[in-house]
């Protein structure tokens, strides 16, 4: 049976990752988290500390080693051989990232990476722009969200969960910032494509989300 290509975007924190894995873990095919990329660039321009700039952030992409290994069920970001899968997690890289996926450089760099990645099919690749840009051919393609609420509780739950306390406004009102910052800049901006099948999480499960697409991918 042809591998297909399962292109998936969406607004922080609507469960891309969560439903994505699962649709990969089914089909047996390759999950590509292509937002891990951008927060490894992010933090390797908080670790380089020379400050933010575009000159910084260019200085940082030229000679930078980026690679994702697939472990049991997980994926790892390494970045110059190091493993940095748990670090690109942290406030800080999430509260930069955005910056640096608006620059156009980043943006080619990471694309080129994407669409290598994706040659052979049999791949579901989830992020901001998958459908519109890094993959218009796919064969799926998904636009996954869930209203600011919903999204700000599950996240929320979610760093309870591993030990964070922060408040839910809080919370919420940075993730609007983040969404702000991707669907308004000028390169690739998150919106859904017009081929997309638009998936409301709100009141839905994972389990449902995830079947849902795959019976897309039966039907393709
Ligand atoms: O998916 P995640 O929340 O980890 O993505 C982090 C950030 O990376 C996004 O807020 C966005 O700024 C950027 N991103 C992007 N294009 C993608 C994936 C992520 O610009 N395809």
């Amino acid at each position: 049976k042809k591998k297909l290509v399962i292109a998936m975007d969406g607004p922080a924190g609507a469960g891309k990752s969560t439903v994505a894995r699962l649709v990969a873990k089914k089909m047996n095919y390759t999950y590509i988290d292509t937002g891990s990329m951008y927060r490894a660039v992010a933090w390797k321009v908080l670790k380089e500390d020379k400050g933010a700039s575009k000159t910084a952030i260019l200085d940082v992409l030229k000679n930078i080693q980026l690679q994702l290994k697939y472990g049991n069920d997980k994926v790892l970001v390494f970045m110059d051989e190091f493993d940095i899968t748990e670090q690109i997690r942290t406030p800080e890289v999430t509260g930069l990232v955005s910056k640096v996926a608006q620059i156009g450089e980043v943006r080619a760099k990471m694309v080129n990476l994407q669409q290598n990645m994706a040659l052979n099919g049999g791949v579901v690749m989830d992020g901001r722009d998958i459908c519109t840009h890094v993959l218009p051919n796919a064969e799926i393609k998904v636009f996954l969200t869930a209203s600011i609420e919903e999204r700000a509780m599950r996240r929320w739950k979610e760093l309870k969960n591993k030990g964070y306390e922060i408040g839910l406004k809080e919370l919420q009102l940075e993730i609007a910032a983040r969404d702000k910052a991707d669907s308004e800049r000028e390169i690739s901006p998150l919106i859904q494509a017009k081929d997309a099948v638009l998936i409301d999480t709100t009141n839905m499960s994972i389990h449902e989300a995830v079947d849902s697409i795959i019976k897309l991918c039966e039907r393709a």
